[in-house]
This record gives structure tokens, sequence and C-alpha cells, in this order.
């Protein structure tokens, strides 16, 4: 993200699978969820999860194609064909650890986690601070019921989640320039914003490689970088954390990172969005149009650098 801008929204049409080629495959797919749930349990509970009607995306949907085929995972990569470099991150087993200011430090089972809570579909959109969006159904959960499986000390003020760090399949961990692990950060009380979102789904799918499997945090209302993939720690503290882009560039990156179309990032304006697909560009909304949820969040805070 901060050694250079790559174009690679530049898919052709030509590329893009078209919307109804790709639903016709999901009902396909759908009927055969039964033989499904023995053998791929991730993808299976995926395809049964129903769709909410509480945050209308009011966008197309992005292609599939385009969406798990352009991506921002440094660990396999710095350009956004990593997709299939990923393929080689190990997802199972797979676990959390919750640590810090938590009334018990243990370790869950992914599997574990999700008998304890109720999948759920979601159509966000999605904005990345290079300029580019795109929207798309996660499948997954609210963030506030990790957080109560967590179970965190009553002082606690931040949650700071991290990624996987594999040296043995992520080529990227070999750029020193960058400290590792992926980590990042948000309030308790944005953690427990009901728009925030933990995904394990894509498209009625097991969350894709690439794409963060098989658990990751959804903040539709700030930059794409807050959207830490494939996490295996959640820390509780009452220290705010430096996250992984703030720690490389200060001045360029911060902690709230609240999308804002008024405020420029040092090298990309921020005042309008690229669609993944069409490459139509379309003006950005202050908080990505999800103001009426969250922007209560904010209030109060006239020393805080919010967006960016
Ligand atoms: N998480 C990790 N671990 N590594 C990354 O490089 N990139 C971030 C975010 N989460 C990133 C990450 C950025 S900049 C964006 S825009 C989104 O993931 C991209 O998510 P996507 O590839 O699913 O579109």
């Amino acid at each position: 993200m901060h050694i250079k801008t790559v174009r690679g929204w530049e898919v052709s049409d030509r590329d893009a699978t078209p919307e109804a080629l790709m639903l016709g495959r999901r009902t396909v797919l759908a009927g055969a969820a039964g033989a499904a749930m023995l053998a791929v349990p991730l993808a299976a509970q995926a395809q049964g999860a129903p769709r909410s009607g509480k945050y209308d995306a009011g966008r197309e949907l992005t292609a599939e194609r385009d969406a798990t085929t352009y991506n921002n995972y440094y660990e396999f990569g710095t350009d956004k064909s990593i997709s299939r470099a990923a393929q080689r991150l190990p997802i199972a087993p797979w676990s959390i650890k919750f640590e810090g200011m938590v009334e018990t430090p243990r370790t869950m089972d992914l599997d574990d986690i999700l008998k304890r809570v109720k999948l759920e579909e979601r159509v966000y959109r999605h904005r990345c601070v290079e300029g580019w969006a795109m929207t798309v159904p996660w499948t997954g959960f609210p963030m506030k019921d990790l957080v109560a499986l967590a179970g965190p000390a009553s002082g606690a003020r931040y949650v700071v989640m991290e990624t996987l760090a594999d040296p043995k399949t992520m080529p990227g961990l070999r750029i020193s320039t960058f400290e590792w692990p992926y980590v990042e950060g948000v309030t308790m009380a944005e953690a427990n914003n009901d728009l925030a979102f933990i995904a394990t789904g894509l498209y009625g799918k097991a969350l894709p490689k690439q794409n963060g499997a098989p658990i990751r945090l959804v903040l539709p209302w700030k930059y794409g970088f807050k959207s830490v993939k494939s996490i295996v720690k959640m820390t509780f503290t009452d220290k705010r954390p430096t996250t992984f882009w703030e720690g490389i560039q200060p001045q360029e990156y911060g902690f709230w990172a609240n999308v804002n179309p008024d405020v420029p990032h040092p090298r990309w304006s921020q005042a309008t969005e690229r669609l993944l697909g069409d490459n139509q560009r379309v003006p950005t909304r202050i908080y990505n149009g999800y103001g009426e949820f969250v922007a209560g969040l904010y209030a109060g805070m006239p020393n805080e650098k919010l967006f960016i």
C-alpha cells in the first residue's frame, strides 16, 4: 500500500463474472449444502446464513471474481494479485487467543466459536484508502458477540487483533521494513457497535484465503486497512495500540481511519472512489455512507484525527 500504487482495478469487463451467472451458481451450490456440511463445515454454514436487511448497501454487488482476485494481503506480496500465493495459508485447525484484560485468558478453537454464534449475511460497501471500492456479501456475525465470548475485564478500552505470521507460507514476512505481525485495533465502543462484523464467508461460501480466511474483521465505515485478516489473537487493553500502517508511516495512517471525502490522504484524494469491475467513479461519502450508525461514536473528540 505505501510502496506503490498498482492499478490492478483495470480488470477487463471480459474477465468479470456476470452477476446472473454467479447467482445461478450459488443456487446450485445451496442445493448441495447438506452434502457439503460434512466435508467443509465453514462453506456449508456460509451457504445457509440468512441475509440481513438491516444495512442496505444501495449498490450492485461487485462480481465475485473481482473481489477475490484483487486483494491487499501484504503477507503474500505487495501487489493485488496474491490470490494464488495465498492458497498456501494453513487454515485448519484454527484458533484465536484471547489475552490481556480478560476475565480468563484462553484459546478457543474456531469450530467452538462458530457453535456459539449465529451466522448471517450482510452486504457491505468496502472502501480502500487507495481509492477503490467494492460491495460484497459477507457471512459472519457481529463483532460484539466475539467480544462477549472473550469476556473482557471492566477496565478494557481497546481490542487489538493480530493476523497469523507464518514465515513458511507468507513470503511477505521477509520484507523487513514492515513490522509483522499485521496488527489493528478499535475502541471497545467501536467493537460493540452492531455494524462491526466478523466474517467467515463471502458470496455464500467459506471465506477465500486471499480475503482473510478463515476469520477476519469487517469495518465498513473505516478505510479497508482497519479490517484485519486471518485473526489469531485478540488482546484487550487500556492503552491505544500502534497499528500496522501507523507504525510504518504515522504521517499517512492513523488509528481512527474513518472514511471522509474531505480529508485527503497525502498521496490520494479521497473525494471519489473507483468501483471494482466497471471502474466507474462515484463520490465517496463520509463514514462510507454509514454515518447514521456510527457518527455518534465520535461525538466530543475535537482533538482526535478521526479521518486517516
Ligand atoms: N490484513 C492483513 N493481515 N494484511 C493486509 O495486507 N490489507 C488491508 C485489509 N486487511 C491487509 C489486511 C487492506 S489495505 C484492505 S483494503 C483490505 O484488507 C482488503 O481486503 P480484501 O482483499 O478482502 O478486499
